[in-house]
């Protein structure tokens, strides 16, 4: 099997990128495709609102970016002199955001009279499965499993990424965040009932698998379900959810990661593809992460899953993937936009 169809060859370009769709200011530093830094500044001030403002998120990117980028490439041990490129997130996102880090990365390679390049967010989280030596083979199929997306991609190559299954209403870490939401649990409530779940039991209550066709996902029923259930409970019992807290979390949990890896499961037998990734926010799941590895044994499946910090929104993906493009001389013009919402399949 090709491991890098349609790569050119190894360039040892240094590229600083910038990655601000939503409520992180991040930025990455890699040279010849190897990360040299990553740097994160996540913004607390949403929690107390129950999910991210858009005018809070921009306001603080603003502030943050200067300094983040700053760490970057200082961790990294370079200067701006050293870049031959530098790339940000030009969609999807909140327009707010996306306009702080590509306005950003437009005014310094104007100064600095180096290429710009432009680098989809969904994209990245799939290609962030190429950082590091243990890499899969082409083509893998990717389950991309975010707060925004719920996707599974074939990746041929890291030019040629197909979705071949998709939400059709919530996205998996919008089921998780609602469903903690509804537990009274604080925003963003994916990584907390990952946590509680870790001591619960996972069969104690049962939640229906929605029975939607073909590849695509579904987990506004789940949602409403689960309300339900937690309605009539609470009716019988004032504090059932603090005397079951963990139990619920294990079964909501339980529920999701199943119709996530039943799905992906179709989709390796429909290909017969056999490198199978995790990406994305919710691929920091411990259930998630467990169930794809022992799925792949029974399968025979070669698994990925990225390192913790390239899960979540990172910049060291937008490095990755502006490294591929790079290498096909892929630059943006200065006059690029960014957009909230953008077609990335290609
Ligand atoms: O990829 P990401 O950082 O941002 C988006 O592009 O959306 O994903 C954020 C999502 C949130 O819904 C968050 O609750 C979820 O990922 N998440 C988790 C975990 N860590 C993050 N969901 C379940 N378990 C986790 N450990
Ligand atoms: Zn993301």
């Amino acid at each position: 099997m090709d491991t890098n169809p349609g790569v050119a060859e190894t360039l040892p370009a240094v590229i600083l990128a910038i990655e601000s769709s939503c409520d992180d200011t991040a930025a990455a530093v890699c040279s010849a495709g190897n990360i040299l830094s990553n740097v994160i500044a996540s913004q607390k001030v949403h929690e107390q609102y129950g999910g991210v403002v858009p005018e809070l998120a921009g306001r603080a990117h603003i502030q943050h970016v200067v300094p983040v980028v700053d760490a970057a490439l200082k961790n990294a041990g370079v200067t701006l002199a050293d870049l031959d490129a530098v790339a940000f997130t030009q969609a999807p996102g909140l327009i707010g955001s996306l306009l702080v880090g590509s306005q950003f990365a437009k005014s310094l390679t104007l100064s600095l009279g180096k290429p710009l390049i432009a680098v989809h967010h969904m994209q990245a989280h799939v290609l962030a499965n190429l950082i590091g030596t243990e890499k899969p083979g082409f083509p893998f199929l990717c389950l991309t499993v975010s707060g925004g997306h719920t996707q599974i991609v074939v990746c041929e190559s890291p030019y040629s990424l197909k979705v071949i299954g998709e939400t059709i209403d919530d996205a998996a870490g919008e089921a998780f965040d609602k469903s903690a939401k509804l537990l009274g649990l604080p925003y963003p409530g994916g990584p907390l009932i990952d946590k509680y779940a870790q001591s619960g039991d996972p069969k104690k209550y049962s939640f229906p698998e929605p029975n939607i066709p073909g590849l695509n996902f579904s987990f506004s029923g789940l949602k409403t379900s689960i309300l339900y259930f937690v309605q009539e409970q609470t009716r019988k019992n004032e504090q059932f959810i603090a005397a079951n807290l963990v139990d619920i979390c294990a079964s909501i949990q339980e529920r999701i990661v199943s119709i996530l890896i039943n799905k992906l499961t179709r989709a390796a037998q429909q290909t017969g593809i056999k490198d199978v990734c995790i990406a994305g926010g919710v691929s920091a799941n411990s259930g998630l992460r467990k169930r794809l590895q022992e799925v792949g044994q029974r399968q025979d499946w070669k698994t990925f899953i990225p390192r913790f910090e390239y899960c979540t929104d990172n910049a060291a993906m937008i490095a990755i993937t502006a490294y591929y493009k790079y290498l096909r001389n892929d630059f943006a013009p200065m006059d690029v936009s960014a957009t909230a919402r953008a077609e990335w399949e290609q």
